[in-house]
């Protein structure tokens, strides 16, 4: 059978780090406050002149670099965004221009911190089904920018970002020692919409708005629903949580990590966590951990990794990858 091969991943960080203490002198907080709450020391934060697609076009590059594939052989580019450079076109159409690809299709796609999770398995059905044979995966952000920075309660907790991946068409056996994507699993609810949102938009008030949370609400569901990506990813190839060598969760919240690794008894180091050094940048923050594995030696040829996510929506979802 066809499968989806990770060949390559990129990242990028925006150069200016605003810290905690940073934080502090913009709004009523502390460093002990957040770091308590939820783990973050730090965030990036995209220089006035740069956009999404900026970001996006430096961790592609990367990716396209380290899998040793040439731009011009990409015939799809799925970018995961909430911030997109323009409400149209497509930032992703804005990549591939940079990046000189005459071929394929580009598109962004929405499902904010879960959007790297619904682009990975969206390209993976494309190369299953013959349509494709080099994507771009992509997950961009720049929250700083739909921040309320009066809010202490929001803008403490986001950075901005971007990571990629090269995915590839190849043979597979179809068992689960296959390399590339076993299985993915996505889901969401729209019934929790207010609690994870952005009060603005072009349909609804003609502005870019501010994002806007039930921290305490969100923090419970989001245990609850990436315990469920988990599970349900593992269980459906018939393997155990266990079997499982590396997780990559969408790095939100510290005490989320902790919690969800508790609830499914995973070993704190199997965890990759950045979220101290990046906080959340919702859809880049699964492929800069990715990134981050992968620079660790984490993440190496044959291992089991498994990507999860949870985000406004409510939207999740999970991918388990061969490397
Ligand atoms: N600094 C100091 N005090 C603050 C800050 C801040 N930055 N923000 C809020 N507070 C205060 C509140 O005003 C409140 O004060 P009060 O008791 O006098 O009213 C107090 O701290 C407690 O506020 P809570 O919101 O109840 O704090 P909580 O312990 O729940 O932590 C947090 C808030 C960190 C947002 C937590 O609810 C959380 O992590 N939720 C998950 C949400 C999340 O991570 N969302 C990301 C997007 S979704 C996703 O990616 C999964």
């Amino acid at each position: 059978m066809i499968r989806s091969i990770v060949k390559g991943v990129g990242a990028y960080l925006p150069e200016k780090i605003l810290t905690n203490e940073d934080m502090a002198r913009l709004v009523d907080t502390s460093d002990e406050w957040i770091v308590t709450r939820t783990g973050i020391r730090q965030r990036h934060i995209a220089a006035d002149d740069e956009m999404t697609s900026d970001l996006a076009i430096a961790a592609a590059k990367q990716a396209l670099e380290n899998a040793d594939v040439d731009a011009k052989d990409i015939d799809l580019i799925v970018l995961a965004t909430a911030t997109p450079d323009q409400t149209f076109p497509a930032t992703a159409a804005t990549v591939q221009s940079a990046l000189g690809i005459k071929q394929g299709a580009a598109f962004d796609l929405q499902a904010v911190c879960s959007g790297f999770i619904y682009a990975t398995a969206t390209a993976d059905n494309f190369i299953k089904a013959g349509q494709s044979k080099n994507c771009l995966v992509i997950g961009a952000e720049t929250f700083s920018r739909i921040l309320d920075w009066e809010d202490r309660g929001t803008c403490v907790l986001f950075g901005d970002g971007a990571g990629a991946i090269v995915l590839q068409a190849g043979e597979g056996t179809g068992d689960n020692s296959d390399r590339g994507v076993l299985t993915s699993y996505l889901r969401s609810d729209g019934d929790y919409r207010d609690l994870l949102y952005v009060d603005g938009g072009p349909s609804s008030t003609q502005t870019v708005g501010h994002l806007r949370m039930e921290g305490p609400e969100v923090f419970k569901h989001a245990v609850r629903n990436i315990a469920d990506a988990i599970t349900t990813a593992v269980e459906s190839v018939g393997l155990t949580i266990a079997d499982v060598d590396c997780f990559v969760p969408h790095q939100a919240n510290l005490r989320i990590l902790q919690a969800t690794a508790k609830r499914l008894s995973i070993p704190d180091e199997k965890v990759i966590t950045t979220v101290a050094s990046h906080g959340n940048t919702s859809a880049a923050s699964v492929p800069l951990a990715l990134y981050e594995g992968v620079q660790r030696g984490d993440i190496h040829d044959g291992s089991l990794i498994l990507l999860e996510a949870m985000g406004g929506g409510f939207t999740w979802g999970s991918a388990l990858i061969r490397w």
